[in-house]
């Protein structure tokens, strides 16, 4: 059995280099089964990086003792939405709840948005006020299906946790009743571990729930440094019962360059290339090319074909400046214009998915590597067209401004 596993929030066999997040997340489990409010957790990263791998250990650090709900927005869907159909499919998975449990569970979901529902071990019924019109407000639906879900859980015995990825596409309001709602429980006796991640955009969303996000932990996710590079590609093929030359390892480390996914990606295709027990430089060497060949493919030239030449000379502009992000004044700079002259391709550049605001006035690339990938095939990327574009810039700015 191959040990990476390059797929979206695939969990690796062992989540090397994130030991800040994974110790709050094992302190909020630890709080939430001991009943006392663990702290919200917020995973900030781009695309690959390892947030939902994250997000899921969280779940599963939860084991029994959680009902956990993975909610994943998708752009143009109420989050309320998204909540429902969780809710519908977690009734269903649960069987290991005490089957009293799970029914009436099962139908608190099924009657939102009713007028009300029964609760386990409780007497009678709770009415759900306002939340069984159709016409009722998506807060008050999604509030009451998230007093479904810790009635049910309490009464199970166990804590909730919700998980909210992608949150960068989630809707303000709706993240605003979610937030509420968590830091009210806090104040019970039911409280409910929340975690979510998102790409850079993120900030501005928390930005705007400022009231009750100003003290949760935000975590950055960040490049594996090089030894743990070494690691997360040795310990699974060690944990295989396999090995790997010394050189094998240093290539595919530098490969990869401490970017997760390639981690995941460069590693699995050695593996399917090395016969017996062994990893050799020579069966990284023949699967390297193909494996690049595809993430390029995907990461950069898909994505990069759709730019307009006005859009590719502001995209080579930022990646001269190297990685991370940068201020919007130094590529434009760069270009001999101001920022504001940028503002519609920065735009559209955002808007295309390869570029990303971390912070107003910022900007960066939404995958690693892009700068380091346009730079080395500048050749191919700098048309004549481009050239047109730039050199039509630079006379412009040349003019004294009327
Ligand atoms: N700490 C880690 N060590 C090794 N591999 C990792 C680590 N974190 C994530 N990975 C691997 O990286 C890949 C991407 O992880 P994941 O899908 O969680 O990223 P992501 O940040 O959610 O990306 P996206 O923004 O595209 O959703 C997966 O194949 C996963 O197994
Ligand atoms: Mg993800």
């Amino acid at each position: 059995m191959n040990p990476f596993h390059p797929a979206p929030g695939a969990l690796p066999e062992r989540i090397v280099g994130r030991e800040p997040e994974l110790s709050a997340m094992r302190e909020a489990v630890r709080r939430a089964m001991a009943g006392s409010p663990p702290s919200p957790l917020v995973v900030i990263g781009q695309r690959g990086m390892g947030k939902t791998v994250l997000l899921r250990e969280l779940r599963e650090l939860g084991g029994a003792a959680t009902l956990a709900v993975p909610l994943e927005v998708v752009s143009g869907q109420p989050l309320a939405e998204t909540l429902r159909e969780k809710l519908v499919r977690l009734t269903e998975s649960v069987e290991s709840l005490p089957i009293r449990v799970g029914r009436a569970f099962d139908a608190a979901v099924h009657a939102i948005p009713k007028v009300s529902y029964e609760l386990p071990h409780h007497a009678g019924a709770i009415a759900l006020s306002g939340a069984g019109d159709e016409r009722s407000k998506p807060e008050d639906r999604t509030l009451a299906m998230l007093g479904a879900l810790t009635d049910a859980a309490r009464a199970a015995k166990r804590y909730v946790t919700i998980t909210v990825d992608e949150m960068q596409d989630a809707d303000a309001g709706a993240m605003q009743t979610l937030v509420r709602f968590v830091h009210e429980s806090a104040q019970g006796d039911a409280p409910v571990l929340l975690a979510c991640a998102g790409l850079s955009e993120t900030y501005a969303l928390l930005e705007r729930l400022r009231t009750y996000v100003q003290r949760w932990p935000t975590f950055e996710l960040r490049l594996l440094t090089p030894s743990e590079t070494i690691e997360a590609i040795r310990e699974p093929i060690v944990a295989a019962r396999a090995h790997i030359d010394e050189n094998a390892l240093d290539e595919l480390a530098s490969e990869s360059a401490g970017y997760p996914y390639f981690i995941q990606a460069y590693g699995s295709a050695a593996w399917e290339a090395h016969h017996g027990k062994r990893v050799t430089l020579a069966d990284v060497r023949a699967s390297l090319s193909g494996v690049r060949a595809r993430n390029e493919a995907s990461f950069y030239v898909r994505p990069l074909a759709k730019l307009t030449p006005r859009e590719m000379a502001f995209a080579i502009a930022l990646a001269e400046l190297g990685d991370g992000s940068h201020e919007m004044r130094a590529v434009a700079g760069a270009l001999g214009v101001t920022a504001p002259d940028l503002s519609s391709t920065r735009a559209s550049l955002v808007r295309k998915s390869i570029a990303a605001v971390p912070i107003p006035g910022r900007i960066e690339f939404r995958i690693p590597f892009t700068d380091r990938y346009l730079c080395a095939h500048r050749g191919e990327y700098e048309t004549a067209d481009v050239r047109a574009y730039r050199a039509g810039l630079a006379r412009r700015s040349a003019k004294p401004r009327a």
